[in-house]
């Protein structure tokens, strides 16, 4: 592993250029983006993706999304570019938007795990743009973690998770958005959500008022709606609880320490403990009140959290209001996980 700082608004081109060698050499390369740290291959070498999948333990049908730089370029990857894709790429790119269209030729199916469609983003991170650029051709990235594990928002967490590997991790400090990019299919008149993230579906709707999206629901056995959106990722290792608002989350915490647990701690949302509030018994971790900046900060969190060993945590859910979909998912996802 080797480790280049990087300046995230204006990265150094000798640190660019190294890292871009290194992929086109078929190496892979971790690199920041807006939403989260991505793992890094040109697209169009199935030996090096095939790598990415040995390195996330990731079973490789789960397909990645393929990293452009503009509209332009996500047509070389694609059979075709719907118009819905276009009022899309042409309001939201760069950005944390991931449309899937109808794979080109171009795209090896090992990125696509063996499917005939293409997740196609342009991140709008300058270490990302420079990195894609730099290559010269399009960088398949999923987030740089194991497996089911949650998705780096900072190098240090890359570090710790597959820093035995052979790889080049360009660090940019901390992620601005820390969530995923959203994912919308755009194929046919009915285009839909496959994945809520760091744009938010009202944003969206601004541009496509019949956008389509059905939150997951809190049973783990649920339908998938596409590869890779089982109800396992995005999972901290401390088993998580999910209470339906603060008031729950103070007494569920009290009663998980009455009942002898030692080692558990709150996340509420918005504000500190207050003073006419009862007293979990617990410490209090605290996620802003609005989402753009709770999204930032949560992964960071649960990070912190599972390096304390708890043996539980328990987390207010989000209101259940516009904007919010996005860390309520992942919440979900999480508590769904471990319960
Ligand atoms: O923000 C992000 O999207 C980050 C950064 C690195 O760009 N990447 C990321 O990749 O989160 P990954 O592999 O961890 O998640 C990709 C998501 C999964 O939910 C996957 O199911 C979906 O995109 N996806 C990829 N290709 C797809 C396809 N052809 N059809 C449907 N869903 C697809
Ligand atoms: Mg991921």
């Amino acid at each position: 592993m080797r480790v280049l700082s990087v300046d995230p608004q204006q990265p150094d081109g000798r640190a660019i250029a190294e890292a871009a060698a290194a992929i086109r050499a078929g190496r892979l390369v971790v690199f920041p983006t807006e939403t989260v740290y991505g793992l890094g291959a040109r697209a169009a070498d199935p030996a090096a993706v095939k790598r990415i999948f040995e390195v996330k333990g990731r079973p490789p049908r789960h397909p990645l999304i393929v990293h452009v730089l503009g509209e332009a370029e996500a047509k070389t990857q694609a059979s075709e570019w719907p118009p819905l894709a276009s009022d899309l790429a042409k309001a939201f790119w760069p950005g944390p938007l991931t449309l899937v269209v109808p794979k080109g030729p171009s795209v090896p199916p090992e990125a696509t795990g063996g499917g005939d469609t293409v997740a196609l983003r342009a991140p709008s991170h300058p270490v990302a743009r420079a990195l894609i650029a730099a290559v010269g051709e399009p960088i398949v990235a999923p987030s740089a973690n194991r497996y089911q594990s949650l998705s780096p928002t900072r190098a240090e967490h890359v570090i710790a998770a597959l820093g035995d590997q052979d790889l080049i991790i360009l660090d940019g400090g901390p992620c601005p958005s820390g969530i995923e990019s959203t994912v919308v299919d755009v194929r046919g008149a009915e285009p839909r959500v496959l994945r809520p993230g760091a744009l938010s579906i009202e944003a969206l709707r601004a541009v496509v008022p019949s956008l389509a999206f059905v939150p997951m629901v809190a049973n783990p056995d649920s339908i998938r709606p596409s590869p890779g959106m089982d109800a396992r990722h995005y999972a901290p290792r401390t088993p998580l609880v999910l209470a339906k608002d603060r008031a729950d989350a103070i007494a569920r915490t009290s009663d998980l320490v009455d009942a002898g647990e030692l080692k558990v701690a709150v996340v509420l949302i918005g504000e500190p403990l207050l003073a006419k509030e009862p007293d979990p018994g617990a410490p209090v971790h605290v996620l802003p009140g609005h989402p753009d900046a709770a999204g930032a900060a949560l992964y960071a969190l649960l990070y912190e959290l599972d390096e304390e060993n708890l043996t539980r945590v328990v987390v207010q859910a989000p209101p259940d209001e516009p904007g919010w979909e996005a860390v309520a998912d992942r919440l979900r996802r999480a508590a769904s996980s471990s319960c």
